[in-house]
């Protein structure tokens, strides 16, 4: 016997989390009935269904996605806008994202079924480094520099220790180019990072999650993680916990 969201994150419904609010929000039935309780154990024997469709048990899929502008990192969108999953009509699983990229962010975001691993990967305690470029309003000093680095106060937290560099400076633009490392990923963390330091984000792009990086992949292209990554990803989540 396993609690049902653990069940239906390894059907690869959503993530842990996910599936717990898709239960409490009663979209979920076991054996005929509606369950919105959190705990309940299920065996092989019970029928599972998410919105009235039963859940099978998939074969776990990964993919890296360079993610372009305009794009929204969700499986679905009620407005209408279009979605990191529309980049994979050919794949009949249910993936998702792992994480978000703001709608205007570009670069690296995983997609998977896998719903243990995009937990792991999710959650904060487990701080794979990921590197963002980002292109920001006037000329960064190296005390600003340092200021990221050591952490700032963002909606009353700290933010944790990250690394950052100048990597160009255009003086007639007044614009800075800088490569920022941070482990965290909470909302609109590098944005809210450098408009702290009175450095509006123009453009962002995150170059690298973990050991994966972009190389080969044009915007709207992706590829299939290969097993050594994502074993890889899973070493460098679990090293940190
Ligand atoms: N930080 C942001 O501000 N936006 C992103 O999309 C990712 C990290």
């Amino acid at each position: 016997m396993e609690r049902l969201q653990k069940v239906m994150a390894h059907a690869g419904i959503a993530s842990r989390r996910k599936s717990e609010e898709l239960i409490k929000t009663g979209r979920v039935k076991v054996n005929g009935e509606v369950v919105r309780e959190l705990g309940i154990q299920v065996s092989n024997q019970d029928e599972i269904k998410v919105d009235n469709v039963p859940i099978d048990k998939e074969e776990p899929v990964y993919y890296l996605l360079n993610k372009p502008r305009s794009v929204i990192s969700t499986v679905e969108d009620n407005k209408g806008r279009k979605t990191v999953r529309e980049f994979f009509p050919q794949v009949e699983q249910r993936i998702y994202p792992i994480g978000r990229l703001d709608y205007d962010t570009t670069g690296a975001i995983i997609l998977t079924n896998d719903g243990d691993f995009a937990q792991l990967l999710m959650h904060p305690k487990y701080e794979i480094e990921k590197t963002y470029v980002a292109k920001v309003r006037g000329l960064v000093k190296k005390e600003t520099i340092k200021k990221l680095e050591k952490g700032l106060v963002i909606e009353g937290k700290k933010t944790s220790p990250a690394k950052a560099r100048v990597i160009s400076q255009d003086r007639k633009k007044e614009v800075t180019m800088v490569e920022i490392k941070i482990h965290e990923g909470r909302n609109h963390q590098v944005k809210n990072m450098f408009t702290a330091v009175g450095h509006p984000v123009l453009k962002l792009k995150r170059e690298t999650y973990g050991q994966l990086n972009l190389a080969g992949l044009q915007p709207g292209e992706s590829r299939v993680l290969k097993a050594f990554e994502i074993d890889s990803l899973k070493k460098e989540a679990l090293k940190n916990s």
